[in-house]
């Protein structure tokens, strides 16, 4: 995978000024869970959940480019043969290659379009190759909990469908977006919903007011995977309702929610870091109206009562993290910029 320039042949440059060139740039949010309930194991090796997610507007960019010889960019054989490139900040800290959900989105959705044929989509750019070229600018955590590579997988889905002209409607790539993971198929849709099964069944909810979140990024590294193993072993399926996290989104009312927030992979969670429940507590002590794990951790998460508390508790709780973020909450899915 080429990262950090465009466009070189092995050879020569490519000369871009023979080549037309369409953008679409996408910005897509983080994802939040209000709510999270393991019911238990699936047959499929998965957990049965009932979940409420939120997007926030913290958010990662994606800009997405064709270019080509003038007219042959649009041309089905041509597309055929479409290269792909994705570029992100070298101390982004996420991979470059196939392993990054943004390649296996556009992988999968031009696998389905018949615009890429996976065989080239690491093959140097020559003269008359049409080639896409996705750059991505991250600002939410990395393997934090909070949906970053299944957010940008959905910008990917959501900028290339438009680029690629493929007119996929929104249930397509809801289920292009399954496959790449639990939670990407809210991340196309955005908003607040109520999410069962993997994650992927998805119902909207209804959300009155603003919220404002401190987020707390800890170095403790969690894969999601490991923290669900850590359920397997300290936690028992739980038959905890989401009805009061529903009511205070509905109602607009923030102190009942931050008493409503709940997650059983928490418990999990500070069982591998036990360094987390301290954060929390101090998160707490703090004054925040509430305070929970997102997702799969290992950020955490601040409930506040408007923005100029949300700036005093992020002040004073700084110096328990490594990174500290205010955000607001609902915002939209993945918004195409131009
Ligand atoms: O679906 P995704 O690839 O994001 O899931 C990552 C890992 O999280 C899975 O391999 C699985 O171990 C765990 N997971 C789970 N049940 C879910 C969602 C995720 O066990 N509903």
């Amino acid at each position: 995978m080429h990262v950090g320039r465009w466009m070189t042949t092995g050879r020569a440059f490519v000369d871009e000024a023979h080549r037309s060139q369409r953008r679409v740039v996408v910005r897509t949010p983080a994802k939040i869970n209000l709510f999270l309930a393991v019911r238990g194991t699936r047959a499929d090796g998965y957990h049965e959940l009932v979940s409420v997610m939120q997007s926030t507007s913290l958010h990662d960019e994606l800009s997405a480019a064709v270019s080509g010889p003038p007219g042959r960019d649009r041309h089905p054989a041509a597309r055929r043969h479409m290269r792909l490139r994705l570029h992100v900040d070298e101390d982004a800290g996420v991979p470059t290659g196939e392993d990054n959900l943004v390649t296996r989105a556009a992988l999968v959705l031009g696998r389905r379009l018949g615009t890429l044929d996976s065989s080239h989509w690491d093959k140097p750019v020559t003269d008359d190759s049409a080639v896409t070229c996705l750059s991505l600018t991250k600002r939410i955590p990395v393997a934090g909990g909070m949906a970053g590579g299944s957010t940008d997988a959905a910008a990917a889905l959501v900028a290339l469908n438009r680029l690629w002209e493929g007119r996929l409607d929104a249930e397509e790539l809801r289920t292009l977006a399954a496959e790449l993971g639990s939670d990407v198929p809210f991340c196309v849709v955005g908003g607040t919903a109520l999410a069962t099964g993997r994650g992927t069944r998805l119902v909207r909810v209804l959300c009155r007011g603003v919220f404002y979140w401190v987020i707390g990024r800890s170095g403790d590294e969690l894969s999601t995977a490991a923290v669900y193993r850590s359920w397997d072993e300290v936690c028992r399926p739980s038959t905890v309702e989401p009805d009061a996290v529903l009511a205070a989104l509905s109602a607009g009312d923030a102190e009942a929610l931050g008493g409503a927030l709940s997650n059983d992979l928490q418990a999990a969670a500070f069982a591998l870091r036990p360094g987390l429940g301290r954060k929390r507590s101090a998160m707490l002590a703090a004054g925040a109206l509430g305070s929970v794990l997102s997702g799969s951790g290992p950020t955490l998460l601040g409930l506040a009562r408007d923005a100029a508390d949300a700036q005093r508790l992020a002040a004073a709780v700084r110096s328990q993290f490594t990174d500290v973020h205010v955000a607001t909450s609902p915002a939209g899915g993945p918004e195409v910029m131009r």
